[in-house]
C-alpha cells in the first residue's frame, strides 16, 4: 500500500541527481514488493527451469542430427548452466543451508520437463523447448522483475536482468526454430501433447508459481518410461560420410615441405570435425550423475567452446569460398568410438589426454603459427582463440578430471591406456561398407583454388594419406580436440 504521505511526491535527491543510485524513484522504492520467502521460492522454479532445460539440451544434442540445432543446444545448454549458477548463488545469498535447490520444487513442472526431454522427434523437442518452456521462463523472470522492490531486491534484480537478456535471446532463437522446423502436419499431431504440457504449466501454477495451479496426480505422456538415454552421435545430410578417414589432417600441417596457405584449409577441416567433441562431452555430462553444479557449468562451458571452433571452421570454408558441404567429409569417428565404447571418467580421460597433447610446441602454437604465416587473417584470428581456449580446458581438465584421479601422472597415463583401448578401426569401415574412405582432399582443394583463379600445386594436390598407415605414429594427434 502506498504509504499515506505526500513527501513521495515532492521529495527529491540534492543537486538534481538521480534518485536512489540510479535504481528506481521513490515511489517504486517505497512498494511493498516481494518477500524473501516469495522471492526464494520464484528462484527455486525458474532455477529448476534452468537446470532441466540445460539437461534436455545437453541429453538430445549428440542423437540430433541437425547440425545447426548442434550447435545452438551447445549454446544454450551453457546459457542455462551459467544462469543456473547466478541463480544458487543469489538463494544461498539468502537462506542458510540446506537450500532445497536439489530436489523438484513442483511435481506437475518436473513432469512438464520430463516430457519435453521424452519428445519423441525434433519437432516435438523444438515445440516443447522454445514454444512452451523458454517462454514461460520469459514470463516468469520478466513477472519477478515486475514484482520485486528493485531497491530492496537489488541483487536478485540485477541476476534476473542478465538472464533476461540471454532467455529471451534463446526464445527469439526459438520462435525462428519452430516456424522453420514445425510442420502444420505435425502440429497437428502433436496438439493433444502439447495441450498435455500446457496443462501441466497451469497445475503448476504457471513455470514461477504465483498462479496457485491444482493438485493431482500429473499426467504423462511420453515420459511413462525414463527415456533412455541415446549417446550415438547423429549427422544431417552434409555429412554424408561420416566414418571417412581419407585425409590425415595432422601429417599435412607438419609437412614442412607443403605450402602453408592451402594448409588453412586444412585447419578449417580440423575445426569443423570438433563437432564430435560437444557430441562426446554432451555424453560424459548425460551419463554422469551426481555431479556438483559447477562441474557441469565448466564441462558445459568447454561444450560449447568446441561448438564454437566447429562453428569457426565452416566460417573459414565459406570466407574462403569453399562449399564444405560438396567437398569435405567430416567424420564422426572419434565421438562414435568414445561414447559406445567407453565409460564417462574414461572418456574425460581421452579428452584430458589428447588436450595435454596439444600444449606443447607442436600442438596449437604450430598451428596458430602456421596460419600466421599464411597470411590469412580468418585463420590467424581463429587458430589464437583456438589456442588460448586450450588455456581454459586445460583448468577445467586439471580442477574435475585430474582431481578426481588423485595424481596428474596418474591421470595421464589412464588417459593414454583408455585411448590407446578405443578401436578406430580403419579397415573394419570398409569391410562393414561404411566407407570407402575417399580421399576428398584433391576436390577440395581444386575447388579452392579454381575460386582463388590460382594453379593448383600438384605437390598439394597430389597429397593422399589417409588415417591408414600413420595411426600408430600419431594416435594422440588422430583425433580433433
Ligand atoms: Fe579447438
Ligand atoms: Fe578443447
Ligand atoms: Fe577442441
Amino acid at each position: 500500500m502506498r504509504p499515506a504521505s505526500s513527501l513521495l511526491d515532492t521529495y527529491s535527491p540534492a543537486a538534481g541527481l538521480p534518485p536512489l543510485a540510479g535504481i528506481t524513484d521513490f515511489a517504486n522504492a517505497a512498494r511493498r514488493g516481494l518477500s524473501v520467502e516469495e522471492c526464494v521460492n520464484r528462484h527455486k522454479r525458474h532455477h529448476w527451469a534452468l537446470r532441466r532445460l540445460h539437461e534436455i539440451f545437453i541429453n538430445r544434442l549428440t542423437a540430433e542430427p541437425l547440425y545447426e540445432l548442434k550447435m545452438v543446444f551447445s549454446l544454450h545448454a551453457h546459457l542455462c548452466a551459467e544462469h543456473v549458477a547466478a541463480l544458487r548463488e543469489r538463494v544461498a545469498e539468502m537462506r542458510e543451508p540446506p537450500l532445497g535447490l536439489d530436489a523438484a520444487p513442483s511435481a506437475a513442472l518436473d513432469v512438464f520437463f520430463d516430457e519435453v526431454l521424452a519428445a519423441p522427434d525434433t519437432a516435438a523437442l523444438v515445440l516443447g523447448v522454445y514454444e512452451l518452456a523458454l517462454p514461460a521462463l520469459v514470463a516468469g523472470l520478466r513477472r519477478y522483475q515486475l514484482d520485486t522492490n528493485r531497491l530492496v531486491d537489488n541483487p536478485s534484480w540485477r541476476v534476473n536482468r542478465f538472464a533476461l537478456i540471454e532467455v529471451e535471446e534463446m526464445a527469439s532463437y526459438g520462435e525462428a526454430a519452430v516456424k522453420a522446423l514445425v510442420t502444420t502436419e505435425r502440429r497437428a499431431e502433436l496438439q493433444g501433447w502439447l495441450a498435455l504440457l500446457r496443462g501441466l504449466l497451469v497445475q503448476a501454477g504457471s513455470l514461477d508459481g504465483v498462479d496457485g495451479g491444482g493438485g493431482g496426480v500429473p499426467e504423462r505422456m511420453f515420459s511413462g518410461k525414463a527415456p533412455v538415454y541415446d549417446g550415438t552421435p547423429r549427422r544431417d545430410e552434409r555429412f554424408p560420410d561420416p566414418y571417412n578417414m581419407g585425409v590425415h589432417a595432422e601429417v599435412f600441417l607438419y609437412d614442412e615441405a607443403m605450402p602453408t596457405l592451402p594448409k588453412t584449409l586444412m585447419l578449417y577441416y580440423k575445426r569443423l570435425r570438433e563437432i564430435d567433441v560437444p557430441e562426446m562431452m554432451a555424453s560424459i555430462l548425460a551419463e554422469s550423475a551426481g555431479k556438483p553444479w559447477d562441474y557441469r557449468r565448466d564441462m558445459t562451458r568447454q561444450l560449447w567452446d568446441e561448438a564454437r571452433h566447429a562453428m569457426m571452421g565452416e566460417v573459414g570454408f565459406v570466407q574462403a569460398g569453399v562449399d564444405w558441404r560438396r567437398f569435405v567429409r567430416v567424420n564422426f569417428t572419434w565421438s562414435l568410438a568414445l561414447n559406445t565404447q567407453l565409460k564417462p571418467l574414461e572418456r574425460h580421460a581421452v579428452l584430458y589426454y589428447i588436450e595435454q597433447g596439444l600444449m606443447p610446441k607442436t600442438g596449437k602454437r604450430y598451428e596458430w603459427e602456421t596460419a600466421i604465416a599464411s597470411g590469412e587473417s580468418y585463420a590467424a584470428t581463429i587458430q589464437d582463440f583456438d589456442w588460448a581456449d586450450e588455456v581454459l580446458h586445460a583448468r577445467i581438465g586439471r580442477d574435475w578430471y585430474v582431481k578426481a584421479m588423485g595424481d596428474p601422472k596418474r591421470a595421464i597415463d589412464y588417459g593414454d591406456e583408455c585411448w590407446s583401448r578405443v578401436l578406430i578401426d580403419w579397415r573394419s569401415y570398409i569391410t562393414a561398407g561404411h566407407t570407402r574412405h575417399e580421399n576428398w582432399w584433391p576436390a577440395t582443394y581444386g575447388e579452392w583454388c579454381r575460386v582463388q583463379g590460382a594453379e593448383p600445386d600438384a605437390k598439394v594436390l597430389a597429397y593422399d594419406t589417409s588415417y591408414e598407415a600413420s595411426r600408430a605414429d600419431l594416435k594422440d594427434l588422430s583425433a580433433s580436440a
